[in-house]
């Protein structure tokens, strides 16, 4: 049977206090809608629908390129209503599963047992006990414990909020049912909505069987309507992540100071000092080392390199052994070969540092080829930008760059050259020279120090 996915996202979300729908506020670094789109993409779907309201036009913007089509639904009328939009584009012959585009983390193997239930005929819904279950549609059972129903929290009568069990809102069925039940929920309630919850009871009362999952934990089914609702759950979620690396093998300083808002490939014997921010896609090689306050970003780190604190890496690829840091930052297109060294207050863009070459200390490199054992002096600047275009600088093999010295590209400087300190090169210089262009000392004996008036 196939699959057909429904995200509910039109709701506002004003208690978030932002003019940004609230279903693309991120959560370690991806909207909390892509997170929900992304698992129940890993049950391929033939569609993935979308109920849009509220900033349509920016939610749609981030769906379609992940292949999701968006249904709007122009008023708010409730869950059953945002539901139903959908429906006339679903297969009757479909199985449907239900999600809320702000309950970011319920993970695909839960979903897909939900729609397992849902293949077997049954009415499946996702539920959790809570200490506090304020606020929620409670799970209302008979004597015999079968779920009966599911009724608001404005609707609930005392006895029936006592109840722990609540629901999360995440179902699936057939769709051949909802298109019974839906067009018969009435808005006869507290707050003259259509609920979707209504089906329950209906279901009921049609001999459908209601089966029930729960999460593994809370945090997997747990809505978002606040920041501070989000901010817990990215918490929750980093510390998964973490204790799971560690499990397979990365030393984390400080399991709960590490964020990771993305991918990371790890190998082995892997050191993370704390406070350490990765983005994207980030691969690290086997003993990698990382000291603390650094920020990654879709970088390859090969094996035995040392990352030193507070550096920041950008889209480069640094092959192994290499050095980096402290206070370096690699911005995008760096690529660093073996046994290369970038130090403090160095700063790259597209820039090759060819094999056990250094550039130690305060020093721009920006669109330069460095070939292989140079040694660039401290206080190296590339000059590659004349204000209007960009140019590039090549530094062969073996060359040595005096400190503080300026190199207007473009230029080329041969293999085994030497620039002495403090000179502007505007010149290719030749193999094996020696270029000075700076301003010639002269000493004056004659000279008398200024004296104060
Ligand atoms: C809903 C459930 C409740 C459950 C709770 C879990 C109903 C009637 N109630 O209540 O049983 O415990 O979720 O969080 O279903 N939405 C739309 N269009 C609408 C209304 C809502 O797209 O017309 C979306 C919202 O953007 C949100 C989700 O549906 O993502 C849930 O809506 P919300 O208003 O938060 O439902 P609750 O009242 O919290
Ligand atoms: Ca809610």
């Amino acid at each position: 049977m196939s699959l057909e996915v429904i995200i509910l996202a039109a709701g506002k979300g004003t208690r978030m206090c932002s003019d940004r729908p609230k279903v693309l506020h991120q959560l370690a670094g991806k909207p909390m809608l892509v997170h929900a789109i992304n698992q129940a993409q890993m049950l391929q779907p033939i569609c993935t629908h979308v109920i849009v309201g509220h900033g349509a036009d920016e939610v749609e913007s981030v769906v379609k390129p992940l292949g999701a089509r968006c249904v709007t639904q122009v008023e708010q009328l409730g869950t059953g209503h945002a539901v139903a939009q959908a429906m006339p584009q679903v297969n009757n012959n479909a199985i449907v599963l239900v999600l809320y585009g702000d309950v970011p983390l319920v993970p695909a193997a839960l979903m897909q047992q939900l729609v397992l239930q849902a293949t077997q005929g049954d009415l499946a819904i996702l539920t959790v006990t809570l200490d506090d279950a304020a606020g929620y549609g409670r799970i209302v059972r008979n004597s015999k414990g079968h779920i009966q129903a599911i009724v608001e929290h404005k609707d609930a009568n005392a006895e029936q909020l006592q109840i722990k069990e609540i629901n999360t809102g995440i179902l699936a069925a057939k769709a051949s049912l909802l298109n019974g039940w839906l067009p018969r929920i009435k808005s006869n309630n507290a707050q003259g909505e259509i609920y979707l919850t209504d089906i329950v009871a209906m279901a009921v009362a049609d001999d459908i069987g209601i089966s029930h999952l729960q999460p593994d934990f809370p945090q997997q089914t747990q809505g978002v309507n606040d920041r501070l609702q989000l901010a817990q759950l990215e918490r929750w979620y980093q510390q998964q992540q973490a204790n799971q690396l560690l499990r397979d093998g990365v030393q984390l300083a400080d399991p709960t100071r590490f964020d990771l808002r993305g991918e990371l490939y790890a190998g082995k014997d892997i050191y993370i000092d704390i406070n350490v921010i990765m983005e994207g896609q980030v691969y690290l090689g086997d003993s990698v080392h990382i000291g603390p306050n650094c920020h990654i970003k879709d970088a390859h780190i090969g094996a035995g390199t040392q990352i030193l604190a507070n550096s920041v890496i950008d889209q480069a690829q640094v092959a192994e052994h290499c050095s980096i840091g402290p206070f370096a930052r690699l911005r995008p297109g760096t690529i660093m070969h073996d046994n290369s060294k970038v130090g403090n207050f160095v700063e790259t863009k597209k820039t090759t540092l060819g094999k056990g070459s250094k550039a130690n200390h305060f020093t721009y490199l920006g669109d330069a080829t460095v070939g292989e054992n140079v040694n660039i002096g401290a206080g190296t600047i590339t000059c590659n930008y004349d204000g209007v275009n960009k140019f590039k600088t090549n530094i062969a093999n073996g060359a040595f760059i005096g400190s503080n010295s300026s190199i207007v590209a473009p230029v080329n400087i041969g293999a085994g050259a030497t620039v002495g300190a403090g000179s502007t090169i505007t010149k290719d210089i030749p193999d094996d020279n020696l270029a000075i262009a700076r301003g010639k000392q002269r000493n004056l004996a004659s000279w008398a120090k200024p004296v104060k008036t």
